[in-house]
């Protein structure tokens, strides 16, 4: 992130302390509930945002060398992702040629040669069928055009995307805008895989997006929790494209007030929240002193589906990625503090969403209020609306 737009920001941020106020989205809007639990609509963002627009399987460093591989299912069908062996990242669906079965089904390791637990039909991590084990009795296979199907897949900003429908292509230039630039500023690439974590949901996937979009909530839902270091109801908020960047304001910005601009550290005074359309959200986490210029100490990544088209149930992969280059200690640290952070997630934000999915169902209310102080959720669902050919959300006039 450029030294200016951090300086922009942290002054931003420490006006609206000083003034007591916040991010405005100008006005109200209402969302109506049918928006969570509607089949049909559930059915169309399953299509449209899942099966036909490109997704953020992971970072580079869940697939740290030649070799590695990870598998998802997340999407709804097999997906087998690779690095070959000069380092060029790939993307397959996960489905043996000869009857079908899933080839790889390990969540991650290192392989050279994928062999189908069937009859052990060989791939290379380049989808290549390699190996057809007794082919003179099964006839001949014409390996060149018997591989496994290829996905369209890019390692970009140190993030791994793949086009989950095959055969098409897709632009990230296009899709990021401006943000690109400020993506590839945080050096994701260098960061190690730590863990992930999966939490099953009994809720529409927007709500569970939604819980990121605002800190109305800190200082009541997270009262004994993010509230001790985060300043509730205070951001900075820019949109890029269908994506944004929310800076949640840490406690630890008023140490900066007193010292020059040169020393000033916005991954100490803030929390950048990049979300990334449809259902991704990731954390850049704190810098430190033994992390080379620009480096980060780690990031988590969440991502956020839909259980297929149903419209009540979701889950949610939480992975967090630590700096190699960091102590040990302080590495230790940092995941102990990436897992709490899940953790919050899981009992705070989540059971808060899955509550308004009840509320949602209940037919108490026919639409749900954003306020002018929640300006992502403005932002997610206009998007959501505009992908899905439905109209802006209408505004509450007072
Ligand atoms: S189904 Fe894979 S080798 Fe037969
Ligand atoms: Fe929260």
């Amino acid at each position: 992130m450029q030294k200016e737009e951090q300086i922009r920001c942290m002054k931003l941020l420490m006006q609206r302390l000083d003034e007591g106020s916040n991010v405005d989205a100008g006005g109200m809007v209402r969302n109506p509930v049918s928006a969570y639990t509607s089949e049909d609509r559930a059915a169309r963002e399953w299509q449209m945002m899942f099966q036909e627009y490109p997704q953020v399987m992971g970072l580079t460093g869940d697939l740290p060398k030649p070799g590695s591989f990870i598998t998802s299912s997340d999407l709804g069908k097999p997906i087998l992702m690779t690095r070959d062996q000069d380092g060029v990242f790939h993307a397959f669906l996960n489905v043996c040629s000869h009857r079908g079965t899933i080839v790889e089904s390990e969540p991650r390791g290192e392989k050279n040669l994928f062999s189908c637990p069937f009859h052990a039909w060989g791939y290379s991590p380049r989808g290549e069928l390699v190996s057809v084990p007794r082919e003179a009795q099964f006839g001949p296979v014409d390996k060149s055009c018997n591989g496994l199907v290829e996905l369209s897949a890019e390692e970009k900003h140190g993030l791994l995307w793949v086009h989950p429908k095959p055969g098409t292509k897709f632009n990230l230039n296009n899709l990021l805008g401006d943000l690109g630039d400020e993506l590839e500023s945080w050096n994701y690439g260098q960061l190690a895989f730590g863990a992930m974590e999966t939490y099953q949901t009994p809720m529409n996937w927007k709500l569970a997006i939604d819980t990121f979009g605002e800190t109305y909530h800190f200082n009541v839902l997270h009262k004994n929790t993010l509230a001790n270091d985060i300043y509730g109801n205070v951001q900075c908020y820019d949109t890029y494209k269908n994506n944004h960047r929310m800076m949640l304001c840490a406690k630890a910005i008023d140490n900066f007030r007193d010292r020059p601009e040169s020393e000033w550290d916005i991954l100490k005074a803030t929390v950048p929240v990049y979300y990334l359309f449809p259902n991704i959200q990731l954390i850049p986490n704190g810098r430190d002193e033994s992390v080379p210029r620009d480096g980060l100490a780690g990031a988590t990544l969440v991502r956020v589906y839909p259980s297929k088209s149903n419209p009540h149930q979701s889950f949610s992969q939480i992975s967090f990625y630590t700096n190699p280059n960091i102590d040990t200690a302080l590495r230790a640290q940092m995941s102990e503090r990436l897992t709490g952070f899940s953790e919050i997630i899981r009992d705070e934000d989540y059971v808060a969403a899955a509550a308004s999915h009840q509320g949602a169902v209940s037919g108490a209310r026919d639409h749900f209020i954003f306020g002018r102080n929640e300006p992502a959720l403005h932002h997610y669902h206009n998007t959501y609306n505009r992908v899905l050919g439905l109209d802006a959300l209408e505004v509450i006039s007072n």
